[in-house]
């Protein structure tokens, strides 16, 4: 366990529904709550065209609540797609705000709950604690095993104009109820399923290595890697399994109150900018720097590496603290190739020559790169970052010396 030379705090959601076909109780847990008559669903159109909307407004009728539905909430949303949907919204008023959906949508409720009470821009609460209100009462609800949104007081937002994403941090962004039924993630499509693992898992690996770590941050991150790691691949293979789907949505959850305890590193800094610029999938751009940036954090580490290999079950296939740590490693670079995720930036577009301002945009996420337990220079991020360049430049350059 760390032993933090600071102090440290831990906050999370109000209330936590959880287990297969959770989202029944929806209603009572409302209409139990007092002062509720009117909510806000907001969504994604995805989950709206499943019905799921639907069914909630159903379910909330027959308790005399009633709802609107906002749908088409965008894919890791901008500021100002933010700022649109608050605008939509107006000055409505709506006792709840539900949010149902993937990391995007409830980032996207949880700003728009802010957004409602607090006369500010989006631009003027990033940052921690910037928010001075209290929004409106959040329901979140996931529908993908991922982010761990649901129980951190962060939102990501896309800078469209910077080319970045940034974190608005505020203990106003916690919710005050929580379902987590993963009954909603049995449909959750392979590419999905493994690129919102691959950052459930990345949340816990990097709380726990994070110079923030704490006693109650340890013991969620590596809950969350003992049920991601025996359920990561299961799910993506089989993912109307509701036992795997099960272990994966509480992985996520306990990955969110990791970082919400001690906070993610560089792995996330280093995302960002690839989000931001070139649009490639947060979770995605996680599991391709994962095995890169623990090899390079690897002298400063390798103790809490062997605790990980234990909570992962495989530290019993090594020989020593240093075999078991790399183990733990390969076993990521393993599930990468698994669960098909390309180990490749020129998939996305990113050339060589964007990594020098990639790299600068990165060593800029301070909020992040702090948390990292090995100093990043510029050099270094740029020297991971062209790891996932290779196999083309090399065939490029073999062209070069054939002609
Ligand atoms: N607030 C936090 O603590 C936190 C932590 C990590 C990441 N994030 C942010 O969350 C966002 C990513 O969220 P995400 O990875 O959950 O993906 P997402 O919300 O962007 O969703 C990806 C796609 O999956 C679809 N989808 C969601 N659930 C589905 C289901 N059950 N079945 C079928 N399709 C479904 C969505 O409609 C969308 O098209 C990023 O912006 C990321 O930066 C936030
Ligand atoms: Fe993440």
């Amino acid at each position: 366990m760390s032993k933090p030379a600071r102090n440290y705090q831990f906050q999370t959601a109000g209330r936590i529904i959880a287990g297969p076909h959770s989202l029944q109780n929806l209603g009572d847990a409302l209409s139990g709550a007092g002062q509720v008559s009117r909510v806000l669903i907001v969504a994604s159109d995805t989950i709206r065209k499943h019905g799921i909307t639907d069914e909630i407004a159903a379910q909330l009728a027959q308790r005399g609540i009633a709802s609107e539905v906002i749908g088409g909430v965008m894919r890791e949303p901008t500021e100002d797609h933010i700022e649109d949907l608050a605008n939509q919204i107006g000055e409505e008023h709506f006792d709840v705000y539900i949010g149902i959906g993937g990391g995007s949508v409830l980032d996207a409720t949880k700003l728009l709950s802010v957004l409602r009470t607090n006369r500010l821009r989006v631009r003027e609460m990033i940052g921690t604690e910037l928010i001075p209100s209290e929004g409106i009462p959040t329901v979140l609800i996931p529908t993908t095993s991922g982010t761990g949104s649901e129980v951190t007081p962060n939102a990501i937002v896309t800078l469209a104009k910077e080319e970045l994403k940034i974190g608005i941090i505020s203990r106003h962004l916690l919710p005050k109820l929580v379902v987590l039924d993963p009954v909603l993630t049995l449909g959750l499509p392979k590419h999905l399923t493994a690129a919102t693992g691959m950052d459930a898992i990345t949340h816990a690996l990097e709380s726990y290595i994070s110079v923030k770590a704490n006693p109650i941050s340890d013991m969620m991150a590596l809950e969350s890697i003992r049920l991601i790691s025996g359920s990561i691949v299961p799910s993506f293979h089989n993912g109307s399994s509701i036992e795997e789907r099960s272990a994966m949505l509480l992985g996520s959850m306990f990955g969110g109150m990791a970082l919400a305890g001690s906070g993610t590193a560089a792995v996330h800094a280093m995302a960002y900018p690839l989000g931001g610029r070139f649009n490639i999938p947060h979770g995605v751009a996680n599991a391709m720097l994962l095995p890169h940036v623990m090899a390079f954090n690897m002298d400063r580490i390798w103790d809490k590496l062997e605790i990980v290999a234990g909570a992962m079950g495989i530290a019993r296939e090594s020989g020593s603290s240093v075999a078991a740590a790399e183990l733990v490693i390969s076993r990521i670079e393993e599930w990468t190739k698994e669960l098909e995720i390309p180990q490749d930036l020129m998939a996305y577009g990113v050339q060589s020559t964007d990594i020098p301002s990639l790299s600068s945009a990165a060593f800029n996420v301070r909020r992040l790169m702090d948390n990292n337990p090995k100093p990043m220079s510029t050099e270094q991020i740029e020297a991971v970052y062209r790891e996932l360049l290779p196999q083309r430049e090399t065939a490029y350059n073999k062209d070069e010396v054939s002609l």
